[in-house]
Parts: C-alpha cells; sequence; structure tokens
C-alpha cells in the first residue's frame, strides 16, 4: 500500500498531538478524513483504510463509496471544508453529479453525511455502503432481524438458483433480500462483530421515496467476496414494487444521517439513534430549505360516522395520481392515526404536499376507499390544521363475506411475516375456506401452485339489490403465474395475469407481506349467486416457480 510510509511518519507526530477533525490532501485523487478516533483514505471513488480502535476495519473489502442505479459510482474530483467551525468541520467530496459531504466532530466515531444533487438523471436508486471486513463485522442488524451474516464458506458450494439467490447444503435459501425491510419502521441498521459495529442512523427518513410500504435492502454478506455489506438506500423506486425511475430536482438534499461506529454494543447503537431523533432537524446543516419546516395534524372520520382509527397517512407529491410507493422527487412523510382518527406530523419542510389515508387494518380493516386531498400547503413555523376530514365510504353496501384485512399487506394468512426465499412452495395447490368457520390463517399468503382455492358461503339476495361486487385487493403479483375466479363452477368473473397486471418481484425476492398493491373488482349480477350455498373459486391455470399472487384481502358484497 503506497500510503504505509506515510502513515508510519504521521504516527510519529500523532501521539503527541490531538489535532481534532481534519481534511488532508495525499494527491489529487486521495484525501485522509477523519478525526483523533478514525480516518478513512479517500479515493476518486472508494475510500479504505478506515482507521479505527487501531486497525483498519476495511482490509480487503471494497470500503465506502456512493453512486446510483446498479454500479455507476461517484466519482470526486475535489474536496474542500465547506464550514468551518470550532465544534465541526463539513467536509464536501465533489463530483460532477453532486457533493457528498462528511461532517466531522472531535469527539465523535463516525460522521454525519449528506448528499447534495447537482446532476443526477432520473433515477430509481441513490445509495452509500460500507463494504467492510468480514472477521471483524460478522453480525448485521436490521428493526426486523439480527443475526449473523451467512458464512462466505457456506457460498462455495451452493448453487445460484436465480440472481443473488443461493441454496445451501442443508436445502435453506440465502437471498441479499433477507435483510430488506420496511423503511419507515428503521430504528437503525448496522454490521457488528465483538470489538466493532458500523451503523447507519437516519433521524428522518423524510428523503426517501414512497409511503409506509417502501422497502429497501439493508445489510448482507456480499457473495462474490464475503465483504460484510452496510448498505444505506437512500432513494429507492425500484425494488418490492413496479419499478421506475424519476427526476430529481437540483439542490435536493438525502441526509444527515449518522454514520457511526463504537464497539460492536447494538444497545449502544440503540440509544444514540434515540439521541439522534430527538436532536433533529441538525443545526449543523447550512442550508436554509432544511431549516424551513411547520407542521400538519387533522382528524379523519368514515362518512359512516366511524373514526378512521390507525389510518395510514402519507404526505407526498401534490400529483396524487402517481402510486406513493414510487414517488420519489420529493421529500416525504408518513404517520398512523390514532384510535380517534387524530395525525399530526412534526417538522415537514415547508411546501406543498398532496395527502392520502388509507386502512391499515385493523377497526377499519373493511375500508378500501382512500382519503385524497392536495393541495396542502405547509408553511414555516405554523401548524397546517387540516381539522376534521371526511372520507367517504360507500353506504348502499351489505357485507357477505371478507377474507383479510383490507391494509395492503398479507399480514394475517399463513406463512406472511418473514423475508425468507421459496415460501411460495409451502402454499397448498387445493385450499377450501367456509365462511363463517374460516379464519384468516387458513388462507396462505401466497397462490403458486396449480389449483382451486374455493371460498364456500351462503348468501340470500336482497330484495333490493341488483347485482354484487367482488373486491379484490392483492399485496403484490409476479408474473407469470395466471388465475381465474370463477362463481358457482364455470361462471368466469375475472382473470388475474401477466395480460392484467406488471409484475413486482416482491414474491421472488423473499417478500411475504407486500410489493405492489393492486385492487381489482368485478361486478357480479345478482341472479348468478343462488339462495343459500355458492362456492367462489380462485383457481390458479398457470404457474412459475416462486411466483404468484400474493393476497391483501376479498371481500364480497351486495349493493343495495
Ligand atoms: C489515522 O489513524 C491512525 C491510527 O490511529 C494513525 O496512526 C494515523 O496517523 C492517522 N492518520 C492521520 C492522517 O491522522
Ligand atoms: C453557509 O453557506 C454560505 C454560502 O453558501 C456561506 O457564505 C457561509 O459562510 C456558510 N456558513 C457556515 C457557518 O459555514
Ligand atoms: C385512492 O382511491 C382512488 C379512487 O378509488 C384510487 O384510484 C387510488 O388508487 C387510491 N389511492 C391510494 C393511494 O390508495
Ligand atoms: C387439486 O385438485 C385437483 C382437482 O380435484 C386435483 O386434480 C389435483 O390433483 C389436486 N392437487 C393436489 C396437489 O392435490
Ligand atoms: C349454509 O346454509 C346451510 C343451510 O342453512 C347450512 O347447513 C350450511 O352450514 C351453511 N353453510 C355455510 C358455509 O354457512
Ligand atoms: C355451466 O354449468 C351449468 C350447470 O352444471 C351447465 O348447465 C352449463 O351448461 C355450464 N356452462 C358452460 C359454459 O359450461
Amino acid at each position: 500500500m503506497r500510503t504505509t510510509s506515510l502513515f508510519a511518519a504521521l504516527a510519529v507526530t500523532k501521539a503527541a498531538l490531538a489535532k481534532g477533525p481534519f481534511l488532508q490532501q495525499v494527491s489529487s485523487t486521495q484525501w485522509i478524513i477523519g478525526n483523533d478516533l478514525w480516518n478513512l483514505t479517500q479515493g476518486s471513488t472508494y475510500a479504505t483504510n478506515l482507521q479505527y480502535q487501531g486497525s483498519d476495519a476495511v482490509g480487503n473489502a471494497q470500503g465506502h463509496y456512493a453512486g446510483y442505479d446498479g454500479e455507476l459510482n461517484l466519482k470526486f474530483t475535489s474536496a474542500s471544508i465547506v464550514s468551518n467551525t470550532p465544534s465541526y468541520i463539513d467536509i464536501s467530496f465533489s463530483s460532477s453529479l453532486g457533493d457528498l459531504h462528511w461532517v466531522i466532530y472531535p469527539n465523535l466515531a463516525g460522521a454525519y453525511q449528506y448528499f447534495v444533487n447537482k446532476a443526477l438523471p432520473d433515477i430509481s436508486i441513490f445509495r452509500t455502503l460500507w463494504r467492510l471486513d468480514p472477521d471483524r463485522f460478522t453480525h448485521g442488524y436490521n428493526t426486523n432481524k439480527n443475526e449473523k451474516l451467512p458464512d462466505f464458506s457456506l457460498y462455495a458450494n451452493a448453487p445460484e438458483i436465480q440472481d443473488e439467490t443461493f441454496q445451501f447444503p442443508d436445502g435453506s435459501y440465502v437471498t441479499k433480500y433477507d435483510f430488506a425491510n420496511y423503511v419507515r419502521e428503521r430504528d437503525f441498521v448496522g454490521v457488528y462483530g465483538v470489538k466493532t459495529g458500523s451503523w447507519y442512523i437516519h433521524p428522518t427518513n423524510e428523503y426517501q421515496p414512497g409511503n409506509h410500504l417502501s422497502q429497501t435492502l439493508t445489510v448482507h454478506r456480499e457473495s462474490a467476496t464475503g465483504d460484510a455489506v452496510q448498505l444505506n438506500v437512500v432513494q429507492d423506486t425500484s425494488h418490492f414494487r413496479v419499478g421506475v425511475k424519476t427526476p430529481q430536482p437540483i439542490g435536493k438534499i438525502w441526509g444527515p444521517w449518522l454514520w457511526y461506529l463504537n464497539d460492536g454494543s447494538v444497545s449502544d447503537a440503540r440509544r444514540r439513534a434515540a439521541h439522534e431523533r430527538a436532536t433533529f432537524p441538525y443545526t449543523f446543516l447550512n442550508n436554509t430549505a432544511y431549516h424551513s419546516r411547520g407542521s400538519i395534524k387533522g382528524k379523519l372520520t368514515l362518512s359512516d360516522g366511524r373514526p378512521a382509527a390507525g389510518a395510514a397517512v402519507f404526505l407526498g407529491d401534490t400529483d396524487t395520481s402517481t402510486r406513493p410507493l414510487v414517488q420519489g422527487s420529493g421529500y416525504y412523510y408518513t404517520a398512523f392515526a390514532d384510535a380517534s382518527g387524530s395525525f399530526s406530523i412534526r417538522n415537514v419542510r415547508s411546501g406543498s404536499y398532496g395527502l392520502v389515508a388509507a386502512s391499515n387494518g385493523g377497526a377499519i380493516g373493511d375500508v378500501y376507499t382512500n382519503l385524497t386531498s392536495s393541495p396542502i400547503t405547509i408553511a414555516a413555523g405554523k401548524t397546517s390544521n387540516l381539522g376534521r376530514l371526511a372520507w367517504a365510504v360507500p353506504t348502499n353496501r351489505q357485507r357477505v363475506f371478507q377474507i383479510g384485512a383490507f391494509d395492503k399487506k398479507a399480514t394475517g394468512f399463513t406463512n406472511s411475516g418473514p423475508h425468507v426465499h421459496g415460501l411460495t412452495e409451502k402454499s397448498p395447490a387445493n385450499l377450501t375456506f367456509t365462511v363463517g368457520t374460516g379464519k384468516d390463517a387458513d388462507w396462505y399468503y401466497a397462490s403458486s401452485k396449480l389449483g382451486s382455492w374455493d371460498v364456500v358461503f351462503n348468501t340470500s339476495t336482497p330484495s333490493s339489490a341488483a347485482r354484487a361486487q367482488l373486491s379484490v385487493s392483492l399485496a403484490g403479483y409476479s408474473q407469470s403465474t395466471s388465475l381465474t375466479i370463477y362463481l358457482n363452477g364455470n361462471k368466469t368473473i375475472g382473470t388475474i395475469s401477466k395480460d392484467t397486471l406488471t409484475s413486482d418481484p416482491a414474491l421472488y425476492r423473499s417478500g411475504t407481506i407486500s410489493g405492489e398493491w393492486r385492487f381489482l373488482q368485478y361486478d357480479i349480477i345478482a341472479k348468478d349467486l343462488k339462495e343459500g350455498r355458492n362456492v367462489l373459486t380462485f383457481k390458479t391455470d398457470r404457474y412459475t416457480l416462486w411466483r404468484g399472487v400474493l393476497w391483501d384481502s376479498i371481500i364480497l358484497e351486495w349493493v343495495l
């Protein structure tokens, strides 16, 4: 390594001289940054030689870098200190596409980081990451999973049965998607071992695209090299949804978040994360728009008089015709209403937004309509009180049955929950669900195998009803599975296939809760339903391994 002699020379003076946060230029494409606790060597793309606790925490791994859409990584051409204060320095590494900042305090192991866009093209993913020494960082943590990363040796003889998905000798599957989770449910993310932990702490997710259902990757074992990968995907309109690219305004800021080093303690990282959330917004950021913030509150009431208890509230683009999951140009906020339907969001960047509220199951798990209101203005230092918001639900309906709460998730069905590859194969081919005695757990999260899932129910046509309506809400769909819905044997109600829906990757990427939400409604004329016993059949007539229909809710009701 070329810089070894330089380090050796500096080491002599270092012991005597605590120099605090620094940027040191080594050559036109190499810089050293850090403080008395840590430092790293930044090249034009990769930062390596992370000195912490007396040794290099990167080793033979790839180190730190940033980029978009695959491996389009930033190339830094210059570095400078843009804020130099007694308490911290803000170092900007400049690339043609934007500037990556490191804000370094004297006594903090790690740094705050943020990225300011200058010229990114339309993108679906932007991320920074660390690829660290796998011997030192043996475990991965996210809110849903805290465990040892799979041994690298296991990959050597494991067939790659689809992209980034390996089958180990014991038959189990491992993919980098197993550690994916819901972005807005995260407390913090990191890799750690007995001596050292490296963590990402986001005090807000405002720069993350999408609503409550946005999922991205977190940590994983790099399958080709064994590196311990600590991902920081801060822009993603691709994974676990029907992907799109979105334009990025010049000056848009992702971050600041804290990259935090410690002795490997998860509980210390948790305490630090709580501290960061309490400290947000960060005073050190020299940006007027970042500090211009207001609040919003309101109370959601269904038109049938019920409070919209627990509703998922999304503050997104003023153009509410774009699916929330792929809104990605602006800043986005989410909340859940309380039992009375009241919600509030603090520290919202001032500007115009579109508000969408939808059921998140629970007491309003029968409600498949939403409340949409746009534009909504947030003014600096003010609270936008929307007051009472009336959310229309149809009142001329008489429920015949519902399977699963309407929440855009497969929650409640068997095998929904963990990110595990291949669970579609554990769903039965044939199933009979009897309304009245059947429970949600008798249904499975996904249909994949060839066969028929029958829903047996009794009904009697109300005198005023000319038709019934079948609402089929899917939490996701992966092609090329095809499924036909029949009533009482041979009456075709509808078809779900790649000809009617665009595929999303959730099901074959270890997704068992949600991908991209689809809502299908079918009219059924009254005379096609019999007095007494009826059977509605969901018949899978085309099979594709690990793919299929990810269920949310099925609702049949008379239209009065
Ligand atoms: C980086 O840290 C190492 C280990 O503490 C130290 O020996 C070295 O002098 C530091 N480099 C700089 C440029 O301060
Ligand atoms: C903030 O930025 C402005 C211009 O961008 C600069 O003039 C000013 O010195 C900066 N303030 C600090 C504290 O760095
Ligand atoms: C809200 O309801 C409208 C009208 O049914 C529908 O088109 C839209 O997709 C829904 N949006 C969300 C985010 O649920
Ligand atoms: C599912 O039911 C069909 C029709 O009764 C039958 O032909 C098929 O063998 C069943 N599949 C399985 C796996 O039991
Ligand atoms: C339908 O009604 C019949 C006759 O009342 C009854 O025997 C049967 O158990 C009912 N089936 C269901 C699914 O409710
Ligand atoms: C559907 O089934 C009914 C009753 O078994 C029968 O009368 C009718 O001909 C069938 N229709 C078709 C299109 O197969």
